[in-house]
């Protein structure tokens, strides 16, 4: 998607504005489902960045269906960069009043832990503001979660960048592995956003939004 993202004419008076980061996990098949049940609430917007990875997962398409955009890296560097132009993960994070990073794989976690921001999911990450709420939901196989570097990053999520962690949670994984490491469930993850943002569902009775 080749289109320039400006954070002000973007954001609507009155609206939540939702990102949803999707990185290399199985688990990121579920991005089209989440970003369906985000805009089942009033006043929502959602846009989606995805690393290369993740985009094994699911087809943007499905996410455009929706009514939504996904960027990746090559919409940051479209080729020519004139000064004054808008920097994509810099719009991002200003248009942003949550993040949510589902599915989060250990090698995002590990970049966020230790500050690095080599793609656009990572630089907009870098680039928020400490007061914009950011979730983070681990997705791995169960030895990469145990692997003794995964808590030392996740240390380092929560009580450095003071990122809220949630989950993985204990199931048969994608692998064919049973323990712990698979995502938070999708709509656990829909509402831990429409608990912080006080979203209100559509068909609760409200206006279209
Ligand atoms: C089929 C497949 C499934 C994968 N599932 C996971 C996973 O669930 N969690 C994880 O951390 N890495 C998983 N990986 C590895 C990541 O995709 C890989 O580390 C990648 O570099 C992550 O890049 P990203 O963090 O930029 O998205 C998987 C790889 C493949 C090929």
């Amino acid at each position: 998607m080749s289109q320039h993202f400006i954070a002000e004419n973007e954001r609507s008076p009155d609206h939540n504005h939702i990102l949803l980061i999707t990185t290399g996990s199985v688990a990121s098949v579920k991005a089209p489902l989440i970003v369906a049940e985000l805009l089942k609430c009033q006043n929502v917007k959602v846009e989606v960045v995805a690393t290369r990875p993740s985009l094994a997962f699911y087809k943007p398409e499905d996410i455009y269906a929706l009514g939504t955009r996904v960027w990746t890296d090559q919409d940051e560097w479209t080729g020519g960069y004139e000064l004054g132009d808008p920097i994509l993960h810099i719009e991002l994070r200003r248009w942003a009043d949550l993040v949510l990073v589902a599915p989060c794989s250990a090698n995002t976690l590990s970049k966020i832990a230790h500050g690095a921001c080599d793609n656009l999911a990572t630089s907009l990450m870098r680039a928020l503001a400490p007061t914009t709420p950011t979730y983070i939901f681990p997705a791995m196989n169960t030895l990469m979660y145990e692997h003794p570097l995964t808590a030392e990053h996740l240390r380092v999520v929560r009580e450095v960048v003071k990122y809220e962690v949630v989950g993985p949670i204990g199931k048969l994984l994608a692998c064919g592995d049973i323990g712990m490491g698979a995502m938070t469930e999708w709509k656990d993850i829909v509402q831990i956003a429409v608990d912080r943002l006080k979203l209100v569902r559509k068909e609760d009775g409200g206006e279209t939004g």
